[in-house]
């Protein structure tokens, strides 16, 4: 095929958005912007990035925040295991590195929660350096140009498609190439079968587009179903203060280390079932003063929490181990709540 780099970087040039990650791209900035990006779109992510980058100017500082605050930080973002370990990564270079991103993909790849597509990115993007970043924007770009119903969750498939994307990259510009490819995506070559063929500057070279099989590309097989698990939320309130109880989460796993009202994961309990499911974490609740929570559902990457819960007031004691009474105020600024319970914040906040 004919190259395609020209016609892309004539139009990234004439329509590539004023980002602020691009007015600025140094190695930490492409880093944190292209991990908030990984699940959250561009608009929604803006403000976070904007807020990330004034408290945590450098990677030193984002290596020594205090993980409640980063949590707080990142809440609203979900998915807080990307900003975990990019604090992990952030200490090794730190350790290793003085301080500053290797210009180096394999040394890029070898920290914690980076993958090909983010190491290509900072390398290519934040250090020019000529290797590719293929997210799923590239991918469905790159099957419709070629006209390539393979499917683009098989790993050599991915090989294949990251291969044609090096042919046509121009040695002298990889982060705009790469930068405008994703672009592309994200604004002309549009997923769900919405194509803007009419603005693309890669129509006359498009294959699925005169194959007219452009919109139905790429193929993606179904993924597996998520799995249910139903979770028993419980807010407790202290009678004298009207503070709240929270329970901060295992240090692995699903939303580690936040902090969340008690929920007991596995079991849709009754009144007297959640009161036993308290007294058996140390926590005495007044029994008759159970009262029902809405059912709310939060969805994960694979797994769908069904929710229900009881709202439990109780007499004044000591919080148990890892549990602490937090205050509306203290909500607001001290503790991250994850999305799984906003359908509870109200309560909480009330
Ligand atoms: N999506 C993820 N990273 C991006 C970038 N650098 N430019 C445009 N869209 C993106």
């Amino acid at each position: 095929m004919e190259h395609i780099a020209p016609a892309l970087l004539q139009w990234f040039g004439q329509n590539r958005r004023t980002l602020p990650f691009r007015e600025d791209p140094t190695p930490y900035h492409v880093w944190v912007s292209e991990i908030m990006l990984q699940q959250t779109r561009v608009a929604a992510a803006l403000p976070y990035y904007e807020r990330f980058i004034r408290e945590l100017p450098d990677i030193p500082a984002l290596a020594a925040c205090p993980p409640d605050r980063l949590d707080k930080l990142w809440e609203g973002l979900g998915y807080y295991r990307r900003v975990h370990s990019m604090q992990q990564a952030a200490q090794v270079v730190c350790r290793e590195y003085g301080g500053q991103l290797p210009a180096d993909y394999d040394k890029l790849l070898a920290l914690p929660g980076v993958g090909p597509y983010t190491a290509g990115a900072i390398a290519s993007i934040g250090f020019g350096l000529a290797v590719p970043a293929v997210d799923g924007n590239v991918l469905r770009v790159f099957a419709r140009l070629y006209n390539d119903p393979s499917p683009i969750t098989d790993p050599a498939v991915k090989k294949t498609f990251t291969r044609r994307v090096m042919d046509h990259q121009p040695p002298d510009a990889p982060g705009d190439y790469n930068q405008a490819l994703m672009e592309l995506g994200a604004l002309v070559c549009l997923p769900g079968g919405a194509p803007l063929c009419g603005s693309c500057p890669l129509a006359g070279l498009c294959q699925g587009r005169r194959a007219g099989t452009a919109r139905s590309l790429p193929c993606k097989p179904q993924p597996k179903p998520r799995r249910v698990v139903p979770v028993t939320v419980a807010l407790v309130r202290r009678q004298d203060t009207g503070e709240w109880l929270l329970q901060k989460r295992p240090a692995g796993g699903l939303l580690a280390g936040l902090w969340q009202p008690p929920a007991f994961e596995g079991e849709r309990l009754d009144a007297p079932g959640a009161a036993a499911a308290l007294a058996a974490m140390g926590v005495q609740t007044d029994p008759d003063s159970a009262q029902p929570l809405p059912a709310s559902r939060h969805i994960f990457s694979h797994v769908e929490w069904q929710m229900t819960g009881w709202q439990l007031s109780a007499p004044p004691q000591q919080p148990p181990e890892g549990c602490v009474w937090a205050g509306p105020e203290q909500l607001q600024t001290g503790y991250a709540l994850p999305g799984a319970f906003k359908a509870y914040r109200k309560f909480l906040l009330g």
